[in-house]
Order: structure tokens, then C-alpha cells, then sequence
């Protein structure tokens, strides 16, 4: 059965879709795209899907006119975004061996480099391995602004002994020579006014060393598609900067291209009260939305309220063995019964990615609903050979 209030803001009816399962409904994702595109179209900046935050295929064909290619944190994520998404690829990782050097080199455009050291060990072997595939690759150099915005000190890149950047003074004494630009990533969920104090961080460490090069990447982490974020201020941030250093400017978001696009539809399975109601859930919270634990954050329920707002309030778990597997409290207008459906919201980024089998838990199916459709079309189920496959 599927409660009414839990459909309000939904465009499809979540008892209609296998559970557990991720629906991402494309006219959201293309409400994102239409965003980034105009800040595009207005500033004439690049924009990268950051791959790491979302990365369903099945809906690419929703975000190509908006977007100018992909990034990349490993070569598994470098050849989806040259095989799938097509534009260029950006390659960025903390640490690379020669392997990875030279798969990245075979498929991505641009390869990040976290450290001289690294820089000038893999700069020749990357350039002769991209011609040997009749290619061209560029490099680039990540750099730490020294200046942090603070929040989860786990997102936090320019924390203390973070490993994430080049320090300026790691820069005396070095050539310049062959990189085409400079990379910065610092933020996480913020909105333009943390870019404008970073940039002044930026420039003030980094501005000098602008000059011959093409283009800087200001990163990922601008929450540019959240209804708050001051669209007009970014935009005028990236117009002043290309106008003073006279280079291109790149982002990468991967929460602003899918932020709010997507949910996790689970199925009430039992309900007892041991010291306060529970419900426990066919989901499981570290396997199939283990930011919730990691970062941690309460998601939104459709439907569902604070604990104590609404007349029935219950603990809502997974069913897994781990203790820690629980969503939060939360209040329903209704008791809840087995067979209720829960739609929980903003389940597109940092979700599907970051699935994991603990506990031999089946990954949810991945649904996509088409602009103009009511029901999501199952694009992926996955069994038991998914879990079998991982191991040996
Ligand atoms: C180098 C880099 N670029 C882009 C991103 C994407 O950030 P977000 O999804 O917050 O926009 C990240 C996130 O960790 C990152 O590390």
C-alpha cells in the first residue's frame, strides 16, 4: 500500500517500482542542467560532471547539452566518461602509478598532478603513451590555497597536513614548464560567497603563475543548482576572473548536476517497539546510502516529519547485522505496517556510487523516469553474482 502523503512532489507512484530501488527522475536532472547550462552560455566557463558523485550512464543522454565532459578520479571513471559521456576528460587523482598514468594517458585529455614529484616522473611517459594512441594530453597541477572554509572535517581539503594540493611554498625552484593549468578544489556544498574568499586565497598565493597558463580549475563542491545559491555572483566571479588572468576557468560539480534529481524507494518489512518504535527497512543505510552515516546527515522522508511533529513517530533501520544501520527518527501521520513504501529524497549523488555488498546486502535496482513518463523504467537489477563477482 502506498500512503497519498507519501506522493505529494513525486512525479511517479512509488508502489509501483521494485524495493529497494534508486529512481532518478531526468526532467529534475535536466532542471540542474538548464542551470549550469546558462552559467555557461553567460560566463563562457567549462563545465566537468565530477563522475565520483554520479555516475548512472543510463541518464548521460539528459546532461551532454549542458556539459562539457567529465572528471575523473581514477581510469575506471576516465574511460565512463570517454566511453559514455563523450567532451573531454579531466584526470585527477592523489596518487598515481605508472599504470595509471598511462591508462589515463590512453583516454583523458587532461591529467591533475598532486605533487612535482609526481609531475615530473609520469609528464614524458604520459606524453609518449598518449601518442602512441595518436593523442595529445595535457597536464595540470592541483594546488591547496591554504585557505579553508570550514565544515566535515573529513570534506575538508585545505584542513591541516591534508594531502590534497601543492602548498606554494613546494613551488621555489620549480619549472612551469608543460603545465597548461592550475586546479583547485576546496569546497564542499557551498555557496559563491566561499568561492570569492577562496579566490582572493587563491590569487593571493597563486595569482603570479596565472599568467602562461590556459585555464584554472576552480574544483568541484559549488552547490550552483540549490534554489539558494547566488547563480549571479558565481557568474560574476568566473567573468572577473577570466578577465583579469585571461584564461579559461573550469568547474566540476558532481552534487550540482544531480542534487535533488533522485530517490531511494525502500519497503517497510517489520515493525516492533523495543524502548520506541522501529521499523525496519529492506534497505540497508551503510550499503546503499552510507553518506547518511559518513558525513553524517538525516535524509528527507516524503511525507514524514521531525520526531514527536506528526502523531506517529519511529526509529527507522535497515536490515543489515550492523547496529549503526539506521536512517534516523522521523513522524508519519499514519502508523507504519509492513508493505509501506518510503520515499527517501536527494538520493542521486554520492548513493549509486558508493554502494557496497556488507553483508551480502543486494544493491538497489537503479530506475531512470523519462521527461513525460509516470513510470520510472528499470534500467539495472543486480543478484547475486554482483555480490559473487566482488569476491573470489
Ligand atoms: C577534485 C574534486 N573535484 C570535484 C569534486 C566534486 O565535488 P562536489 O560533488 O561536491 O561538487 C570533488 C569531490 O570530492 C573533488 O574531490
Amino acid at each position: 500500500m502506498t500512503r497519498p502523503a507519501l506522493r505529494e512532489g513525486l512525479r511517479f507512484d512509488p508502489g509501483r517500482v521494485p524495493t529497494p530501488c534508486y529512481v532518478v527522475d531526468a526532467a529534475l536532472l535536466r532542471r540542474n542542467a538548464e542551470i549550469l547550462n546558462a552559467v555557461r552560455g553567460r560566463t563562457g566557463c567549462r563545465i566537468l560532471l565530477a563522475l565520483k558523485g554520479f555516475a548512472m550512464w543510463s541518464a548521460f543522454d539528459h546532461l551532454r547539452f549542458a556539459l562539457d565532459g567529465t572528471c575523473a578520479s581514477s581510469p575506471h571513471e576516465a574511460r565512463l566518461g570517454r566511453e559514455e559521456f563523450g567532451g573531454e576528460v579531466h584526470a585527477f587523482a592523489a596518487g598515481m602509478n605508472e599504470a595509471h598514468v598511462r591508462e589515463f594517458a590512453a583516454l583523458a585529455d587532461h591529467i591533475v598532478f598532486n605533487s612535482f614529484r609526481q609531475f615530473e616522473k609520469f609528464r614524458d611517459i604520459a606524453r609518449e603513451a598518449a601518442h602512441e594512441k595518436g593523442r595529445e594530453v595535457h597536464f595540470a597541477l592541483r594546488v591547496n590555497p591554504e585557505h579553508s572554509e570550514g565544515h566535515t572535517p573529513i570534506y575538508d581539503p585545505c584542513g591541516p597536513c591534508s594531502r590534497l594540493g601543492i602548498h606554494r611554498a613546494e613551488f621555489a625552484g620549480k619549472s612551469l614548464a608543460g603545465v597548461t593549468g592550475l586546479h583547485f578544489h576546496t569546497l564542499c556544498q557551498h555557496n559563491a560567497d566561499a568561492l570569492k574568499r577562496t579566490l582572493e586565497a587563491f590569487e593571493a598565493r597563486f595569482g603570479d603563475l596565472i599568467g602562461g597558463l590556459a585555464y584554472v580549475n576552480f574544483g568541484g563542491g559549488h552547490h550552483i543548482t540549490r534554489p539558494d545559491y547566488d547563480v549571479e555572483l558565481l557568474c560574476r566571479l568566473i567573468e572577473d576572473f577570466k578577465a583579469r588572468h585571461g584564461v579559461q576557468v573550469y568547474l566540476e560539480p558532481g552534487e550540482a548536476v544531480a542534487l535533488n534529481a533522485g530517490f531511494l524507494v525502500a519497503e517497510v518489512m517489520d515493525v516492533v517497539t523495543r524502548g520506541m518504535p522501529l521499523a525496519i527497512l529492506d534497505t540497508a543505510v551503510p550499503c546503499h546510502m552510507p553518506d547518511v552515516i559518513e558525513m553524517p546527515y538525516r535524509p528527507e522522508i516524503i511525507g514524514a516529519g521531525a520526531p514527536g511533529e506528526k502523531a506517529h513517530t519511529y526509529r527507522l533501520g535497515g536490515l543489515s547485522c550492523l547496529a549503526g544501520d539506521v536512517a534516523g527518527d522521523y513522524s508519519f501521520d499514519e502508523p507504519l505496517s509492513p508493505g509501506d513504501r518510503l520515499v527517501f529524497c536527494d538520493m542521486a549523488i554520492y548513493s549509486m556510487v558508493k554502494t557496497n555488498t556488507f553483508n551480502g546486502v543486494n544493491l538497489p535496482a537503479i530506475c531512470l523516469l523519462e521527461p513525460g513518463e509516470e513510470t520510472p523504467r528499470v534500467v539495472k537489477t543486480f543478484g547475486y553474482e554482483d555480490f559473487k563477482g566482488r569476491l573470489s
